[in-house]
């Protein structure tokens, strides 16, 4: 069975720039959030994507209205009946993903491949509510989704071989590169990743170096486009605590264990720069 529609659950940041990509390739898209405001904010953060993208001429606005119309928004699960596969990118919770595993085993055809973008929950924990585990696997972007060239696909332990060949032609036709990796805590990259920046959050803590420093340290010193605090701001404080959560529950190493600071910063609601404030003041910024 081709791809032709796929379904993406949650229009967040991550759903959106999945759906835009999605429909940027040619596959008439069906973007779920929960309400319209909800559906509203993914629709605008698309159009403003595309904009940025027509502003540095990567893409036309006969283009632009062509992606658009094929994203068709919805409120209702059960619109995902026609999709040949759906993307889950709904928040980064274990009860709240089984959920819509089940719900959509029980509404898509059983030829459909159901994919989570998480970048923690297990895979196999999600397999294992459906009734066709073998077409479950990760697909995991990341942030920009049109800008960045990767897709990590995850193999939880019933993934079948057809599936993961599948989701990594979807892969390759979106422009992407795949990679593979098991269904461990933080696949490939988080777990590289994750340890970085609780460093760089510790650093800061220990008055190693200025915030700032340490960024230009890294951006300058590496040739990374982002220092790792601003790293942290852009893919949220909250988020990232979640992960590291996750990941040393999981591991127990202590390299995963949150420093004090970022769970001090999400309990003061310093979630970065999604809501104007995190290492760095956004306020005023676009
Ligand atoms: N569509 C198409 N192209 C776009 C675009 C869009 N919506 N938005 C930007 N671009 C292109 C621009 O045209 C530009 O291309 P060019 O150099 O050929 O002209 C390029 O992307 C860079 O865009 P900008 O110049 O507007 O912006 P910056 O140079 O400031 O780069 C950035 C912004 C791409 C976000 C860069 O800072 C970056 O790569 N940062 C690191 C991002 C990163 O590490 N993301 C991963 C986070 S981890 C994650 O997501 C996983 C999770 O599980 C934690």
């Amino acid at each position: 069975m081709d791809i032709t529609t796929v379904g993406v659950v949650g229009a967040g940041l991550m759903g959106s720039g999945i759906a835009e990509q999605a429909a940027r390739s040619g596959y008439q898209v069906v973007m779920r959030e929960i309400d319209d405001d909800a559906l509203a904010a993914g629709r605008a953060r698309i159009s403003t994507s595309m904009a940025r993208a027509i502003e540095r001429g990567k893409m036309t606005m006969e283009e632009r209205d062509g992606v658009l119309g094929r994203i068709k928004g919805t409120t209702d699960l059960n619109d995902m009946a026609g999709c040949d596969l759906v993307i889950e990118a709904i928040v980064e919770n274990l009860d709240m993903k089984k959920d819509v595993f089940r719900e959509l085993d029980r509404i898509t055809r059983s030829e459909a491949i159901l994919a989570s973008n998480t970048s923690s929950v297990s895979i196999t924990a999600l397999a294992a509510v459906t009734t066709r585990p073998e077409k479950v696997a990760g697909a995991h972007f990341f942030n920009p989704v049109p800008v960045m060239k990767l897709v990590e696909l995850v193999r939880a332990l019933q993934t079948s071989d057809e599936t993961l060949e599948r989701l990594r032609a979807f892969g390759e036709s979106m422009g992407k590169n795949v990679v593979v990796a098991q269904d461990t805590p933080g696949f490939i990259v988080n777990y590289l990743l994750v340890p970085y920046l609780l460093d760089a959050v510790r650093m800061v803590e220990s008055g190693v170096a200025t915030k700032e420093d340490i960024d230009t340290g890294i951006s300058l010193g590496l040739n990374h486009p982002m220092g790792p605090l601003t790293l942290l701001d852009y893919v949220g404080i909250d988020t990232t605590l979640f992960i590291a959560d996750v990941m040393y529950e999981e591991i127990r190493d202590p390299k995963y264990a949150a420093p004090p600071l970022l769970r001090k910063m999400v309990n003061a609601g310093y979630f970065g720069r999604k809501n104007g404030r995190g290492f760095y003041d956004y306020n005023g910024a676009k």
